[in-house]
């Protein structure tokens, strides 16, 4: 139906309580596995893309893609820049026709910080796309970036309400607990410190590191008001070991890579649509 911006695929998850899931995607199979998941559940969907994939795909390539993919179908698609440290990455990004780009400044000064997302927040609205941005910083190992344990900042509500103030960001990411890439031990998440934020901050929150992050506490923080959950890692792996099995599993004489590669969407779609339930944004379109 609709390729839109992030303010437009997260329009009723406030008043609705639900979020919307913001899924990393590494190549085609995944792009059509995450939105046929979001077609078969009527939700509305987040398709991201780190700068490793920009990289490697280059942005009109992504905007051409996903832009394909989501026509095709009848629920809002957003495509989504994650984690650019980079200004002038994201201005590209919007140029080229994503409809949603996070601005991360959150490992720089809290000034710093304020000052690439005003920015950034300027170029966006003239295009009509959205921005996010992170405030705290989120542990863990995201585009093999790794954020130590001690570099690790749970979000200090009063900074997040004047950062928000100074911003009018659309979406802000909040440091409460998870980490990015896969858990030694089952995360610790901060639901008063959420609560808090969501009282003082009234635009979109957003958790990210939503890989191994048990079910329960996912609808906790949905009922505590987050808008937007990111998963990458799960979905990374669902990727390598389906390959890894067809290659075991198709005999060594088959030439046609799809015989290799179809069996990724329907891993992703699978698990996608587990998250989409999780979640509860189904039939939210
Ligand atoms: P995980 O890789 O831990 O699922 O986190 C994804 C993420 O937050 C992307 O921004």
């Amino acid at each position: 139906m609709s390729y839109v911006n992030l303010k437009e695929v997260l329009r009723n998850t406030k008043n609705q309580k639900f979020a919307v899931g913001a899924f990393n995607f590494n190549g085609y199979e995944d792009v059509q596995g995450i939105v046929n998941a979001a077609s078969h559940l009527n939700a509305p969907i987040i398709v991201a893309a780190s700068m490793s994939v920009v990289r490697y795909f280059g942005l009109k390539q992504i905007v051409g893609l996903v832009r394909g993919i989501a026509e095709a179908v009848d629920i809002p698609v957003c495509l989504h820049l994650d984690h650019s440290t980079s200004v002038d990455l994201c201005k590209e990004a919007i140029v080229a026709g994503f409809g949603s780009v996070m601005i991360d400044a959150s490992a720089k000064s809290y000034e710093d910080n304020i000052h690439d997302t005003v920015e950034v927040v300027q170029f966006a609205r003239k295009y009509g796309a959205s921005v996010e941005a992170e405030i705290g910083h989120v542990g863990g190992v995201e585009d093999n970036i790794v954020v130590s344990k001690e570099d690790a900042l749970l979000t200090n509500p009063s900074d997040a309400q004047k950062f928000y103030e100074a911003t009018k960001v659309d979406a802000l990411a909040v440091a409460i607990g998870t980490a990015h890439g896969f858990y030694k031990k089952e995360p610790k998440i901060d639901f008063e410190r959420l609560q808090t934020i969501r009282n003082l901050v009234p635009c979109h929150l957003v958790l990210h590191g939503g890989t191994g992050v048990p079910d329960k506490d996912f609808k906790r923080c949905v009922d505590c008001g987050m808008s937007k959950i990111n998963v990458g890692t799960e979905l990374k792996k669902v990727y390598t070991d389906t390959i890894r099995n067809q290659c075991a599993v198709v005999s060594r004489q088959e030439i046609d890579p799809k015989k290799l590669t179809k069996q990724v969407k329907t891993n992703i779609e699978d698990a996608v649509m587990k998250k989409i339930i999780t979640f509860g944004s189904d039939d939210k379109i």
